[in-house]
């Protein structure tokens, strides 16, 4: 059987496409590469498994896709000895990180005060997504969500748009000018909404297929048949969802479960003859493996062991949980019975669409449950975890030839505070001491550059 890691035939397969049309100029970038090769698991930092620490090396990128990645103190091979050499010496580079659960339409409600999850979908949520109607808003939300997502190191992505189909067309067409692999749909939701949220049945499965038939696997985008939540779609449309799910080969499922106690009650009044919330999705053939299920805070044993089987993952979504009161998501007890876990902004439940905010929220939901999180399982999670979780480890996920080059290059410190805290965790040697300390004290003030399929999408300017 082969490594799903490394199957560079379907890597190529998937992206020849896109291959040849990204920047076909040479770059090479030297600093500190970070990245992982294995789940650090819940391991203490010195035991962890699998990280992969590569100071002052050189990341050799041609065509969009790394070719090498070789020590500094290595010579080139002939053919690279005319390429500039990016200097990022002191900086890390790391592959980007993938945010799998995130609104672009809800940039326009981050930071909203004072409600739980259901009073905030319609006193802030609704509203908003409403106007994504017009495709000139879509077109403008897009452009603006991808450069923010950019602007925080974020180089792929799980995004829920509207109940618009001109709102995911609008997120696939950007995207797929910039080479960037995004993963998306018209959101499914045909009742308990407001009136120009709604779609129907027939309506939303022409959309789907329509945005199936012109954006599934076209360079790197890929469909996700999006289900809101369990409340907002009829029994009839789970059904339609779940046969577009078992009609269309590769396609993703996103949705939310069991984020928060009213909600959960809710679907149990709406469902009583499902065994749980999450039953509502499984039994219509809804979770797969390619499932992407947001928070999943108030899930049961028998429900873990179903995500286990199908191996859909939860999309932890950690600023959001704390910022909606919604609960404290249990990552320990996940990771003990088989389910995956990846990482999510959940932006604009979340408060920020930094992963590494959203980390550092995530230890202390962990700490408040008797759980040390490090900053290898956290950053392995953002990269190579949820890469495999969605199937494209061959693809992103890790600074390894024959990925494409998806990369971002971050300053270990902003700001005086963080800079002498830095400084002392540098000074002890103890490098997951450093990458802690980035970690809980970083965010997008750090970032130096974001890099998609070989190409610069986001640079800091430089104010001095
Ligand atoms: N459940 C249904 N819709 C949403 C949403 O937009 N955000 C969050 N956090 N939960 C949801
Ligand atoms: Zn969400």
């Amino acid at each position: 059987m082969s490594d799903p890691d490394t199957d560079l035939s379907a890597s190529v397969k998937a992206s020849a496409s896109h291959a040849n049309a990204a920047s076909s100029a040479r770059r090479i970038l030297r600093g500190d590469v970070l990245d992982f090769t294995a789940d650090p698991g819940f391991a203490q930092p010195k035991e962890a498994p699998g990280v992969r620490w590569r100071p002052d090396h050189l990341v050799l990128i041609d065509a969009g896709r790394i070719a090498a990645v070789q020590a500094y103190s290595q010579s080139l091979p002939p053919a690279w000895q005319a390429v500039p050499v990016e200097d990022h010496r002191g900086q890390l580079i790391m592959p980007g990180f993938i945010d799998t659960h995130v609104h672009c339409p809800q940039l326009d409600v981050i930071a909203s005060f004072g409600t739980e999850l259901l009073d905030w979908l319609n006193t802030y949520t609704f509203p908003a997504e409403r106007r994504y109607a017009d495709p000139a808003v879509s077109q403008a939300g897009a452009a603006r969500f991808l450069q923010a997502l950019w602007a925080h190191g974020t180089t792929s992505a799980v995004v829920f748009p509207t109940v618009h189909k001109v709102s995911a067309q609008a997120l696939f067409e950007q995207a797929h000018a910039q080479h960037m692999r995004l993963i998306t749909g018209k959101v499914l939701m045909n009742r308990h909404a407001p009136d120009g949220l709604r779609d129907d049945v027939e309506q939303a499965e022409r959309d789907c297929v329509d945005l199936i038939d012109n954006w599934h696997g076209k360079g790197r985008q890929s469909f996700a048949v999006t289900v809101r939540f369990a409340p907002t779609s009829t029994p009839e449309q789970l059904v339609m969802a779940g046969q577009l799910c078992q009609t269309y080969d590769g396609t993703y499922m996103q949705t939310h479960v069991a984020e928060n106690r009213d909600e959960v009650q809710w679907v149990a009044s709406l469902f009583p003859d499902a065994r749980s919330y999450l039953d509502v999705y499984d039994r219509d053939g809804l979770i797969g493996s390619r499932g992407v299920l947001a928070h999943g805070i108030w899930l049961d044993e028998r429900d873990r062991a179903v995500l286990r089987e199908r191996g859909a993952q939860i999309a932890h979504s950690p600023s959001s949980n704390l910022f909606l009161g919604s609960g404290l998501f249990d990552w320990a007890q996940a990771q003990r019975e088989g389910v995956n876990v990846s990482l999510a902004s959940d932006v604009g439940g979340g408060t920020s669409l930094s992963m590494l905010r959203n980390m550092a929220d995530a230890y202390k939901i962990q700490a408040l449950q008797g759980t040390r999180l490090t900053a290898w399982k956290a950053l392995y999670t953002a990269t190579l975890g949820a890469a495999r979780n969605l199937g494209l480890s061959y693809e992103i996920g890790q600074v390894e030839p024959g990925r494409m080059a998806d990369l971002a290059i971050w300053n270990w410190s902003a700001g005086p505070v963080a800079t002498h805290r830095d400084g002392l965790a540098q000074a002890s040697g103890d490098l997951h001491e450093r990458a802690f300390v980035w970690m809980t004290l970083g965010d997008e003030r750090n970032l130096v550059g974001t890099i998609i399929a070989g190409k610069t999408v986001y640079k800091t300017r430089i104010t001095a």
